[in-house]
Order: structure tokens, then C-alpha cells, then sequence
């Protein structure tokens, strides 16, 4: 584990090869992601191994929140799914990112347009696309360019919406029945703590219930 100090050395580096919102985290920030809260996973139950991460985290205290580092390693059996609306729920709850119905702090995620299969998981629960950002070949940084030889790199920004907190909360609230889909595999979901799944309901469905209809 780095020391705070060698950590935003490293983050001014690599923010100097890449003046933007999209670069890859070093381990040293993924551990800190855990230690804080920040960092979402799903196990195997009966070997314990990791199946899925993603983090939620913020670079500084006023930024808007980042979702990124989402990988599973069985594909397309709901396991994506299910985490990410664990970490938007949990984020959405323990930060705080509405005020009277309104973000304060938003979420974000960014996706290289040539990667499908994340584009249909945010949007069927509710990002919808903000932007884009295009890297030249030339203006790119080396770990952009690995297994690509030419082009640009376009990155499809995505924010998670007011709608996808309803659909969210309902889906928490009403049709999460501790099952994966399509797999069918039994999930169960632990909170770090004394926190209980029911509360993180709760507050979700009145965070909901504070927007306009
Ligand atoms: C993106 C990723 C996390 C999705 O996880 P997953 O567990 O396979 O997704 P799920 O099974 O929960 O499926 C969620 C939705 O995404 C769709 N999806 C999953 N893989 C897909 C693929 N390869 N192509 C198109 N759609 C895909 C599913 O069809 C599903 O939508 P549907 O229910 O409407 O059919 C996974 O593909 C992955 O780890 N990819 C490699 C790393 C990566 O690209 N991360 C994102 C970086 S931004």
C-alpha cells in the first residue's frame, strides 16, 4: 500500500500523460478503494474467489462520483448487473448525492465505444449518454494504445439519471427475489457492518419517493 503522498504523486503522473476523467487505477488505489467503502465485489460462495469488482469513488470532494473497474469473470449471467446496482445503491444511500430531489453529485461512467458489452448494462439501468471524449493516436496515452495499432479512441460518457433511481429503488423494493438472472444462481448480498440490506431498501425507496413524479 503507497502513502497518501506517493499515491497523488503517481494520480499528478498519469493526470499529466491524461488531462481527463478517464485513466487507470493503480493497485495501491484500488486497495484504498477498499479500505474506504469504495470498492464492490461479488464472491463465489462455495470457493469464496472473486467473480465480479467494480469501484464508486470520487477524486476530490466536490467531483462528481465515477463508476469504473467493472469486470466479472463469467460473463452474461447477471452478475454485472446485480453489482452495479449494489454500488449505485450503496452510493447513492451512504454519499450524498441528492439534496430535495436534486443530484448534487452526480455518477458517472465512462465506456470505449468499441466495448458493447457494458453499453447495454448502463443503459437498461439507467445511464443515459452525456458526451464523449476523442483521444488522437497521437494524444493518447500508452496504456490506450495497447492491442490497437491506429485510429482515434472515442469514450462514451454516461450519467446515471433521476429515472434510474426509481427504477433502482423498485427494483430493490419490489422485484429483487436473491436470485441471479438469467443464471437462477442464489445471491445473497452482505453489507460491511452492522448495516442490513431491508435499511439500504428503505432509504432508497424514500430518496425516490422525494422526486418529482
Ligand atoms: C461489462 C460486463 C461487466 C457485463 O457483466 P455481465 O455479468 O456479463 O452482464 P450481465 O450478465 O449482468 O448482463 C447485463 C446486460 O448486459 C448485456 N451484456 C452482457 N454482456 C454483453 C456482451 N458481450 N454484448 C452485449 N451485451 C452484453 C446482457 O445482455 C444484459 O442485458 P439483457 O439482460 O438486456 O440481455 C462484462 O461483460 C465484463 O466484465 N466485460 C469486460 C470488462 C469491461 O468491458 N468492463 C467495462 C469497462 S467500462
Amino acid at each position: 500500500m503507497g502513502s497518501p503522498q506517493t499515491l497523488s504523486k503517481r494520480r499528478e503522473q498519469i493526470g499529466k500523460r491524461c488531462s481527463c476523467r478517464i485513466h487507470p487505477r493503480i493497485e495501491s488505489e484500488i486497495a484504498e478503494f477498499a479500505k474506504s467503502g469504495h470498492l464492490f465485489g461479488v464472491r463465489r460462495k462455495n470457493t469464496n474467489e472473486f467473480v465480479g469488482l467494480c469501484y464508486v469513488v470520487q477524486d476530490s470532494a466536490e467531483s462528481n462520483w465515477q463508476l469504473g473497474g467493472l469486470k466479472v469473470t463469467i460473463q452474461k449471467e447477471g452478475i454485472g448487473e446485480l453489482l452495479v446496482r449494489f454500488a449505485l445503491a450503496h452510493t447513492i444511500v451512504y454519499g450524498v448525492l441528492l439534496q430535495e430531489g436534486k443530484w448534487v453529485q452526480k455518477i458517472m461512467a465512462y465506456v470505449r465505444n468499441d466495448n458493447h458489452a457494458p453499453l447495454r448494462l448502463l443503459t437498461s439501468l439507467g445511464f443515459e449518454h452525456s458526451g464523449i471524449d476523442v483521444f488522437s493516436h497521437e494524444d493518447a496515452p500508452a496504456w490506450m494504445k495497447r492491442n490497437r495499432e491506429r485510429g482515434d479512441f472515442v469514450f462514451d460518457e454516461f450519467t446515471f439519471t433521476l429515472d434510474g433511481l426509481r427504477q433502482l429503488a423498485a427494483w430493490f423494493s419490489e422485484r429483487f427475489d436473491g436470485a441471479l438472472h438469467p443464471s437462477g444462481a442464489e445471491a445473497q448480498i452482505d453489507l460491511a457492518g452492522h448495516n442490513r440490506m431491508e435499511d439500504l431498501t428503505r432509504a432508497l425507496r424514500h430518496l425516490a419517493g422525494e422526486l418529482d413524479p
